[in-house]
């Protein structure tokens, strides 16, 4: 198998977009439609018509920020939208989709960062730009490489972490200014930790809320309709949307990513429905939604391991592991 070419230092993936099995994540994410409408605008106007706005006295600077609460969805939907997008241009060209790690730039190393951010904004985003004619470049966490200026703590070098934003937003304006068809896509979990100059440059801050009841009632709706792909058995729940309304009811102020996990959990509340899925019911997902995805601690001791599990036969239990000695494990393997 050939090796897979290295990636540029602080890229964390790089596709060429549209591509299969990459339409799920705009649809996963459930919000009101205005919503995707505006997101998904904002990226074609830039995208496509990036040039010619260019020449207008306030260019756009290609920059969306999505902010809000973990777990509400925007890497996932910044992910979808770079595919949308791409989809949406296919006809005039494909789009590189590149993920910036943010976290390949601590700002507490002296001076690196700033070089290292530099580097990313001068050589590696442009090069890039240069392969396709469109480019989406997803920055997930933003605040930890735009921070604030007048909040940087006093332990990281407030010198170095100036540098580092300064050097953020330069190359954002070079960009802008020079490859007008790229598009940034940031995320923050905490804008109040993000750098003012920086969110004056966004084409579009985007505010994500906590899912209303409905929307918890369609996410849940939308993991059990996947979980019966695997297990045919749960589909007539899936008519019982009124069951899916009094569980969302149970998980107000939770968050999406929360609400998705809720389903790992309703099938973990019992040993039977862990073994065969297809035995999940309401009742479970309502006590899983109860506990809040967590566990109580009550109730009588637990069953020793043999009498959990007292019909293992014997051929199928081991005379002894291998301990943790890996260099063993691997020698044995080796030997075969
Ligand atoms: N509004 C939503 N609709 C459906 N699923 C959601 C929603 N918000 C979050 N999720 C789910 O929660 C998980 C975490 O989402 P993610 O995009 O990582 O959130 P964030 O980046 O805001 O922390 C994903 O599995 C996602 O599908
Ligand atoms: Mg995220």
């Amino acid at each position: 198998m050939a090796q897979p070419a290295a990636l540029p230092p602080g890229v964390l993936s790089l596709h060429v977009l549209p591509a299969e099995h990459h339409d799920k994540d705009w649809d996963a994410i459930i919000v009101p439609a205005g919503v995707k409408e505006r997101l998904l605008s904002q990226a074609l106007l830039q995208l496509r018509h990036g040039r010619r706005l260019s020449t207008l006295a306030g260019l756009p600077h290609g920059l969306i920020v999505l902010a809000g609460p973990p777990g509400t969805g925007k890497t996932t939907l910044g992910r979808g939208l770079a595919q949308v997008a791409a989809l949406a241009l296919a006809k005039d060209g494909a789009t590189t989709f590149v993920e910036i790690n943010p976290h390949a730039f601590p700002s507490d190393m002296l001076g690196e960062s700033q070089r290292n951010i530099m580097r990313l904004m001068q050589d590696t985003i442009p090069e890039l730009a240069a392969r396709r004619p469109h480019t989406v470049v997803l920055v997930d966490e933003v605040e930890s490489f735009a921070v604030r200026r007048s909040s940087a703590s006093f332990e990281t070098n407030p010198v170095d972490v100036h540098r580092a934003t300064d050097a953020v937003m330069l190359g954002i304006d070079a960009i802008a200014r020079n490859h007008p068809s790229v598009l940034f896509v940031t995320t923050t979990n905490f804008i109040g930790a993000i750098d003012e100059a920086f969110l004056s440059r966004a084409d579009l801050v985007m505010h994500f809320a906590l899912p209303d009841a409905a929307t918890i009632a369609q996410i849940l709706h939308d993991s059990l309709a996947e979980l019966a792909i695997h297990w045919p058995g749960l589909r007539p729940m899936l008519e019982k949307r009124e069951q899916f309304a009094a569980i969302a009811a149970l998980c107000d102020g939770w968050n999406g990513r929360q609400v998705r996990k809720l389903l790992l959990a309703g099938l973990a509340q019992r040993l039977e429905v862990a073994k065969n899925p297809a035995l999940l019911t309401f009742e479970d997902l309502r006590e899983a939604a109860r506990k809040r995805g967590g566990v109580e601690w009550v109730g009588a001791a637990a069953p020793s391991s043999r009498e959990l599990f007292p019909d293992v036969p014997k051929e199928m239990m081991h005379d002894h592991d291998h301990g943790h000695d890996h260099g063993h494990v691997h020698a044995k393997t080796r030997r075969k």
